[in-house]
């Protein structure tokens, strides 16, 4: 059976949007805004939501609410949505996160899940008064960091000892809640350059990239893939997109033209700057945003690249091109989170979930519908499914 595309929406949980641009934007970063939206994406064919962690005011984001309490808050509002909450190595210690995600994944019932971020913004550390490390040292310390996370999540009388974490029989209890197929928490993993592909292909269980061309994407896919072969893992693999679905291409089109003109161009120019620390830094420089143009950079995670742009028709192509070529998830943003999470999962969706059957067909299998999530897709979906006795989709919540 062929597994269907798994889809994600970022939790606009900074204040700015998720483009730097004057164009209007109908999204907040606020509890209540946040909390609608958590509730629309469930009942809209979304798996997860990932929270960023963002602790200085940067490129836009003036405000910026903490991604671990955020995304509690968030598990707390919904049934089935798995939030993924980003931590930086540096920031936390790796016991400490192990214990306050075990604790989340208990209040939740098994959806809680962290993406591990190295960063990025230099003052954020500095400022902070923390080791700012070289960029390939950040991903040494994020390996050490991710080990431990994985043992004391699954082992008793866990001890590691390495560079910069030690960890002396140390058993936490509770464990993680028991989840047929998932011995842990999940454990994303973001980042575009080499030392990036490489520290996750050892040790993450997805890797996440910034948006990034087919071509592009292949190349990321394949330094995971050769780290991981030669550690005997087999991670998953996640892109980022920035989707602009309209009625015609020429609306679509116009729209990224806008949101282009209006951007805010010193911030912009600020932003190219602060970040040649991430990626022009790399020996190779391969780094995230490395070849990231004006128009690139006014979304910050590259999400133009992945060429979301056009009619439903047009976006469900795409998508499945990616899927072809090593996609299990796609992270998704928006100009209007609320409406356009809804848009997506009513017009762009179903049509996906067509062409991946076809493309199913195509390899002499079946497109296995038991493993979506539940929504009022699905459960038209799946008619008589026992998975589908659930709780139905609260009055107005598309509204
Ligand atoms: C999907 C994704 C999400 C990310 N989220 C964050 C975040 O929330 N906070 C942060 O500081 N960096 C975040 N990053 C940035 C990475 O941690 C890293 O700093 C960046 O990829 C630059 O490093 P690189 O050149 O090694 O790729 C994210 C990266 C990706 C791909």
């Amino acid at each position: 059976m062929a597994t269907p595309l798994k889809f994600a929406y970022w939790v606009p949980n900074v204040s700015g949007g998720l483009v730097v641009s004057t164009i209007e934007q109908r999204t907040g970063w606020d509890f209540e805004y946040n909390k609608k939206l958590a509730r629309i994406a469930e009942n809209s064919g979304f798996e997860y939501a990932l929270t960023q962690a963002r602790y200085a005011a940067s490129y836009g984001a003036d405000q910026q609410h903490e991604a671990t309490s955020f995304s509690l808050a968030l598990l707390g509002a919904t049934e089935r949505l798995k939030v993924i909450a980003a931590v930086h190595p540096g920031m936390w210690h790796p016991g400490v996160l192990a214990k306050f995600m075990i604790t989340a994944d208990h209040l939740s019932g098994g959806r809680a899940a962290v993406n591990i971020v190295s960063g990025w913004l230099k003052d954020e550390f500095v400022n902070f008064g923390l080791d700012w490390l070289d960029h390939d040292e950040r991903y040494v310390r994020t390996e050490e960091f991710i080990r431990v996370l994985r043992g004391l999540w699954t082992e008793q009388n866990f001890s590691q000892s390495g560079k910069y974490y030690n960890i002396n029989d140390f058993t936490l209890k509770p464990a993680p809640i028991d989840v047929p197929g998932r011995p842990h928490p999940e454990i994303f993993f973001g980042g575009n350059s080499t030392a990036a592909q490489a520290t996750a292909g050892r040790v993450a269980d997805w890797y996440f990239s910034n948006g990034r061309t087919l071509e592009g994407y292949a190349e990321n896919v394949n330094g995971v893939l050769a780290a991981a072969a030669e550690s005997g893992r087999t991670p998953r693999f996640g892109l980022n997109g920035f989707v602009i679905a309209r009625d015609t291409e020429k609306e679509a089109r116009d729209t990224l033209r806008e949101i282009v003109e209006k951007a805010h161009r010193p911030a912009v120019e600020g932003f190219a700057a602060s970040v040649k620390e991430a990626g022009a830094s790399t020996k190779d420089g391969k780094g995230m945003w490395a070849d990231a143009s004006y128009e690139d950079l006014v979304q910050y995670n590259d999400g133009f690249k992945t060429g979301l742009i056009g009619t439903p028709e047009q976006i469900a192509e795409r998508v499945v091109e990616y899927k072809k070529s090593g996609v299990n998830l796609l992270l998704t943003c928006y100009l209007h989170f609320q409406e356009e999470v809804a848009s997506f999962g009513r017009d762009v969706l179903p049509i996906v979930r067509e062409l991946e059957a076809g493309l199913a067909r195509k390899h002499g299998t079946e497109l296995d519908t038991s493993l979506l999530p539940l929504s009022p897709l699905t459960s038209q979906a799946r008619p008589g499914n026992p998975a589908d006795v659930a709780p139905a989709v609260p009055a107005g919540a598309l509204a």
